[in-house]
């Protein structure tokens, strides 16, 4: 990861569960890609939309009053695409706090123009 500070960070709550009391994926799900947009306009500071989300694993469950963190690294920067790797943690417990994988993934941000058609990512010089 491009830093041990995470691009996200989030305590769920009981509004984010699902019918078996965990959280909800889809919650996670949009967590990541926030974090994967918000690399990305790090990098570039444009107006982007998420194109491709690869293999979202989910490793563990995440419960309520857990810590989710959201860590980037940039995987590639293309002509107007960003791939930025996002790995999920969870951090529960009283006294001794224990991290957890929930799960990583590739997300492809591409950056539109106001028409939302596919704009270059400036190269830093
Ligand atoms: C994003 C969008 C504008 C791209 O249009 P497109 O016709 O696929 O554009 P391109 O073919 O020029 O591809 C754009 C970039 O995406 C990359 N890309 C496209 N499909 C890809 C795929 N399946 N995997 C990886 N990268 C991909 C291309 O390589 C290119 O990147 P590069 O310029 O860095 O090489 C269009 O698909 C779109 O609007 N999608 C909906 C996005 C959205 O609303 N997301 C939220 C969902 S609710």
């Amino acid at each position: 990861m491009d830093s041990q500070t995470p691009r996200v960070r989030i305590v769920m709550l009981p509004k984010d569960t699902n019918g078996l009391g965990n959280i909800f994926g889809g919650v996670i799900l949009s967590h990541l890609d926030l974090a994967a947009g918000e690399h990305a306009r790090r990098i570039a500071p444009l107006r982007y939309v998420t194109k491709v989300m690869r293999e979202v694993e989910f490793i563990a469950p995440v419960k309520v009053g857990d810590t989710v963190s959201f860590y980037t690294e940039t995987v590639k920067i293309g002509s107007t695409s960003i791939t930025v790797k996002v790995l999920v943690t969870s951090e529960r417990g009283i006294g001794k706090l224990e991290a957890i994988k929930v799960t990583e993934a590739e997300v492809v941000m591409v950056a539109v123009d106001a028409d939302g058609s596919p704009t270059p990512i400036p190269t830093r010089k």
